[in-house]
Order: structure tokens, then C-alpha cells, then sequence
């Protein structure tokens, strides 16, 4: 598997570990394979999920996505493809702001080296993450998705991660239709572990709620939150892929469970976190004025949140009245039966996620407890 060092990979690594008996070659960037080995070892405990019993059946794999041949001799490339016999790859740089060029070798080149890797002697199914942000190009704007729905062209597609991402499904799609066993899932945001809480604060959405909390002010956004908690991501793709008839498929793993942003913003507030609802052009107003003068968790986000999108020069706020409604028919049917069931994001989902934040000093502690 790839990007076992990094949140979902952690889930996804604790899964196959869990749900199969394989060992588990893990590509990862470090000096050497103790070192490989500890950086796997430390992102599991800091998700709470190391168990000693692992130890024997993680093998550190030395390499890099953005290098031909993932950085290995073409003796190791070779050893490993005739070792393994199936790819999860999850690996990706992901950056809001970057540009394209910026990722295309970790992101698209890293993508094709899975592809040669799953090739090569012999033939091995290949389990690509890819992203819901595939279809934010102008063909489904406001349109309802079906998981057999082809992703058709980039146009309208303004981030450089998800162009890449988009360039890497369509590189794994061809291959399917040469031939290959391929799966895709495709997760919308993804958010902490719905038991413990425990969430990679150094993402986009955790920044932006502190940034919030930061500031006192959150913005009104008529439009619904696309998370899903990561162990809901990690135990559906690892179940699903063990199903032979799951090749050759895509699943889309949205929350089947709507909620809507403001009223996620206002459970923060009963939480104790006081932030005022404003509009999204006063709370972009007030973004400028605080990350000029004081630190804020949004600081190296102000790009992002600046920029006006596609033609009708649209805000952030814009972009999540044009974004698809995803079907995920086919993957709620499949897991069907297995106790793998999507929460709603609703206020004690909420609690759990911030009842974390506070016990890992990400946020301090609300004065007023609702
Ligand atoms: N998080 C989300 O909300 C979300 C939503 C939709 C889809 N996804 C997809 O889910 C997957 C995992 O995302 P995540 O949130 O777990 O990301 P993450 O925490 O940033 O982890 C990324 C992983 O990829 C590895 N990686 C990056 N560049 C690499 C390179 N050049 N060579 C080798 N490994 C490299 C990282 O290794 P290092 O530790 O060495 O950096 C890390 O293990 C990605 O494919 C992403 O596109 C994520």
C-alpha cells in the first residue's frame, strides 16, 4: 500500500491488518527502512491505533511516489512485482494552493508507477483512493451522480490537486478497460475517527474550524458538509475490496446522511465555541483584517479563500451550491449486512470530534458547555 504514513492511510493500514492475514509491504519516504519502519510505527500510535502484534507483518518498502520506478532499483522494482499480490494506493500530495506542475509526480506520475507495478509478471488488482472532487467539472454542476458515471472532462476544474487526482483516475480507468482489476473509491472530505475523535488537525477542514473559532465568526453558507469519519472510509474500502465483485467498479463513500453547514455552525456554537453566523463576504472581510494582524490557523489557507472561481468568478461559498449530489446506491447495498454503517454528522458526532481538539490542545476548552 501507499501513504500508510499519512490519516487515512493509518485506517486503512489498521483495516487490512485487522480484516486479512497478508503482510503488508508499505511504501514510505525515509532515510532507511528502521527509520521507514518507525515513521509507520509513530503514525499508527498517534492515531491510537499501533498494536505490538503488527510489527512482524509491516514490511517498510523505501521509495517515493515522484520518482521513475518509485525511487527502487529495477531489482527491487522487480522483486516487489513478482511478491505482492494486490495495490492499495492511497498515496498523494494534497495541497489546496500548489498548482498542478507542482504534484503532478507524486500525484499522476507516482499513479502510472502503480500501474507498471500492477503489470508487471504477474497481474494484481489495483485499489486506487481517488476523490469525489473528480466531478467538480462543469458537466455535473448540480447534478446527481451514479457511481457508474464516467468522469468526463477537467473543465471547471480550478484546484491543481484535483486536477491531478482526476488525471490519475482517468489513467487507472484506461487501464481497467485494458484489462486490469481496478476499483475506485471516492471519499468527499474525510473527518476523525467517529469513536475516538481523533482527526489529522493539520487538514483543511480542521484548520478551517479552528480558524473560525479563532476569529468568533464562521460563515453562512447555504449548502450541505460532505464528511464522512475516516474509520467509516477505511472499513468500507477494506470490506469492499475483499469482495471479487468489486473489481472493476467504482464506490462512492459520501455520508448518505444529510446535514446542512449552517447547522453544523450552530451546533459549534452550542458547544461553548461562540462563533457569530455572519455573511461569507463580512467573514472574508474579517479573515483579512485577522490574519494581518494576529496568528490564525487559516494564515497559509488566505489564497484559497481569496481566489474567485471558473468564469462566474464565485467565492468559496459559490462552490458549494454548484458541487454534485453524489449516489452512493451500489456502495450502501454492498455493505449491506456488514455493520459498516455511515453516521450522520450531526451534535454528538460533533462533540466527540471536539472533545478531542480540546484534549489534544488543538483548541482550548469552550468557556460556556452547552
Ligand atoms: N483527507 C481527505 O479529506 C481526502 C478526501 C478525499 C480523498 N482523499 C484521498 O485519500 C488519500 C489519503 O489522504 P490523506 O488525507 O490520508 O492524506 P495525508 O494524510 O496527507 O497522507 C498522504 C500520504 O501520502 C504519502 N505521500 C505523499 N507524497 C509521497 C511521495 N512522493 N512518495 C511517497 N509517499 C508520499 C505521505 O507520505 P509522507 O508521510 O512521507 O508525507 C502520506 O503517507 C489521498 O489519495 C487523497 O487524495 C483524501
Amino acid at each position: 500500500m501507499t501513504g500508510g504514513t499519512g490519516f487515512l492511510g493509518a485506517f486503512l493500514l489498521k483495516e487490512l491488518l485487522e480484516q486479512t492475514e497478508a503482510d503488508i509491504y508499505c511504501l514510505v519516504r525515509a532515510a532507511d527502512a528502521e527509520l521507514g519502519r518507525r515513521k509507520i510505527q509513530n503514525n499508527l500510535e498517534s492515531y491510537e491505533l499501533w498494536n505490538s502484534k503488527y510489527v512482524s507483518r509491516i514490511i517498510p518498502v523505501i521509495g517515493d511516489l515522484s520518482q521513475p520506478r518509485l525511487r527502487l532499483s529495477a531489482e527491487q522494482f522487480e522483486k516487489l512485482a513478482r511478491q505482492i499480490d494486490v495495490i492499495y494506493h492511497n498515496g498523494a500530495v494534497l495541497n489546496f494552493v500548489y498548482p498542478y506542475s507542482a504534484l503532478k509526480s507524486a500525484n499522476v506520475l507516482g499513479t502510472q508507477e502503480l500501474l507498471r507495478l500492477a503489470c508487471q509478471f504477474k497481474v494484481k488488482p489495483l485499489h486506487y483512493v481517488s476523490t469525489d472532487a473528480v466531478f467538480d467539472s462543469s458537466a455535473y454542476y448540480g447534478k446527481e451522480v451514479t457511481e457508474s458515471e464516467p468522469i468526463l472532462h477537467t473543465d471547471g476544474i480550478d484546484l491543481g490537486y484535483t486536477q491531478t487526482k482526476w488525471v490519475a483516475e482517468k489513467l487507472v480507468t484506461i487501464a481497467r478497460e485494458r484489462g486490469l482489476p481496478v476499483s475506485i473509491y471516492r471519499p468527499p472530505l474525510i473527518a476523525g475517527d467517529s469513536r475516538t475523535g481523533i482527526w489529522n488537525t493539520d487538514d483543511f477542514t480542521c484548520r478551517f474550524l479552528k480558524g473560525c473559532i479563532q476569529m468568533g465568526s464562521i460563515p453562512n453558507m447555504n449548502c450541505g458538509i460532505t464528511l464522512v469519519p475516516v474509520d467509516y472510509v477505511s472499513r468500507a474500502i477494506v470490506y469492499l475490496s475483499k469482495q471479487k465483485e468489486s473489481q472493476g467498479l467504482a464506490f462512492h463513500l459520501n455520508n448518505p446522511n444529510y446535514s446542512s453547514w449552517n447547522e453544523v455552525a450552530h451546533w459549534i456554537d452550542e458547544l461553548g465555541f461562540l462563533v457569530r453566523q455572519i455573511s461569507y463576504e463580512e467573514w472574508e472581510a474579517e479573515l483579512i483584517k485577522t490574519t494581518g494582524s494576529q496568528d490564525n490557523a487559516l494564515s497559509g489557507l488566505l489564497p484559497f479563500f481569496l481566489r474567485r472561481w471558473s468564469e462566474e468568478q464565485l467565492t468559496f461559498a459559490g462552490l458549494g451550491q454548484r458541487r454534485v449530489k453524489l449516489n452512493c446506491q451500489n456502495t450502501v447495498a454492498r455493505l449491506t449486512g456488514s455493520s459498516i454503517v455511515c453516521p450522520r454528522v450531526d451534535f454528538k458526532l460533533l462533540n466527540t470530534y471536539f472533545s478531542y481538539f480540546v484534549r489534544s490542545d488543538f483548541l482550548n476548552a469552550p468557556k460556556v458547555r452547552a
